[in-house]
């Protein structure tokens, strides 16, 4: 017979193995890029493929593309796999991102800036509160990012932002609200797929430009997941959350920050991808970084 406890972790097991497939099933089958999204700049280059389960983005020397969510979100979990642009992609860039629009406005980014063939992407992040940005950090790769599709991810709480790739946690914005760091708590967000012409600052500064004669230049997408996310329905009486209902609420995205091996491994990135860390540039910042980067990150 099966103890107390084990059978209590059986069950819990069970639910947690159902809420995976559930999950499975909705990015794998149901989720469809005509269902989330609306191909709103550049329609022409969006080509929709496998029943919208695959979107391609290309840019070309008339134009880029960008699909919006149709839904708005405040708070969420997103994760989306991308498989970037072969050789040649200097001076493009492909995103991911979620963003609410307005002045004042917030907005989390993966920017991949495009390189010559053979040379390495950089991946470009950045998080805007209250109309803020400059909050630029910037990684190299650990793995070729045009040779297959990846996952990267967004998770937005109100305890913290936190960037993922492939589950490996590369960046932290946590809500410092208390010591006067605006963090985004009150705007939906809207999720951004993108391809455009950024020659003037991607690619080794700027130097290198888009050579027109590789064009088009096309990303891939699938998989996108928001079953973790709260859909805002106009006024937030009515916002509807999704993916809370695991056993336990320590597994709750809504609650999730960094464990002691979550910072482990984000030290790890941090120590031997990083290209570039506003929080370290002490030409921009001479006398005082700002306040977000003064706090101890590596508190738990
Ligand atoms: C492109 O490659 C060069 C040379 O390896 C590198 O310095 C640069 O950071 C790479 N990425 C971009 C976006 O310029
Ligand atoms: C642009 O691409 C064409 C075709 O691959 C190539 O012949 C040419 O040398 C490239 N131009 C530059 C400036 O790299």
């Amino acid at each position: 017979m099966l103890s107390g406890s084990l059978r209590r972790l059986v069950a819990a097991l069970a639910v947690a193995l159902a809420v995976l497939a559930t999950r499975a099933v909705a990015a794998v089958v149901d989720r469809s890029f005509h269902r989330d999204f609306n191909a709103v700049w550049g329609k022409r280059n969006a080509r929709f493929l496998e029943h919208g389960r695959v979107v391609e983005l290309s840019l070309d020397e008339r134009t880029g593309s960008r699909l919006e969510s149709k839904d708005r979100y405040l708070f969420g979990r997103f994760d989306l796999d991308i498989r970037l642009v072969a050789g040649e992609s200097a001076g493009t860039i492909t995103s991911f991102y979620i963003c609410t629009g307005g002045a004042r406005h917030d907005e989390v980014d993966f920017e991949f800036l495009g390189n010559v063939s053979g040379e390495p992407y950089l991946l470009h992040t950045n998080i805007f509160s209250d109309g803020k940005g400059e909050r630029e950090q910037q990684f190299v790769l650990w793995f070729d990012p045009t040779a297959d599709f990846h996952t990267y991810s967004i998770l937005w709480n109100p305890l913290n932002i936190i960037l993922y790739i492939d589950g490996t946690p590369i960046r932290v914005f946590r809500n410092n609200e208390a010591n006067g760091v605006p963090f985004p708590t009150r705007q939906p967000v809207h999720v951004f797929a993108s391809i455009w012409n950024a020659e003037e600052w991607a690619t080794q500064g700027g130097r290198v430009k888009t050579n027109w004669s590789e064009a088009p230049f096309v990303a891939t997408y699938r998989r996108f997941g928001a079953s973790s996310a709260c859909v805002w329905r106009g006024n937030g009486a009515t916002t509807r959350c999704g993916g809370d209902h695991l056993p336990s609420s320590a597994s709750s995205w809504m609650g999730q920050t960094l464990d002691w091996w979550s910072w482990m491994t984000l030290n790890w990135v941090r120590m031997n991808y990083m290209a570039y860390d506003y929080c370290e540039d002490r030409k921009r910042y001479p006398h005082a970084f700002p306040t977000e980067c003064i706090i101890p990150i590596g508190r738990i």
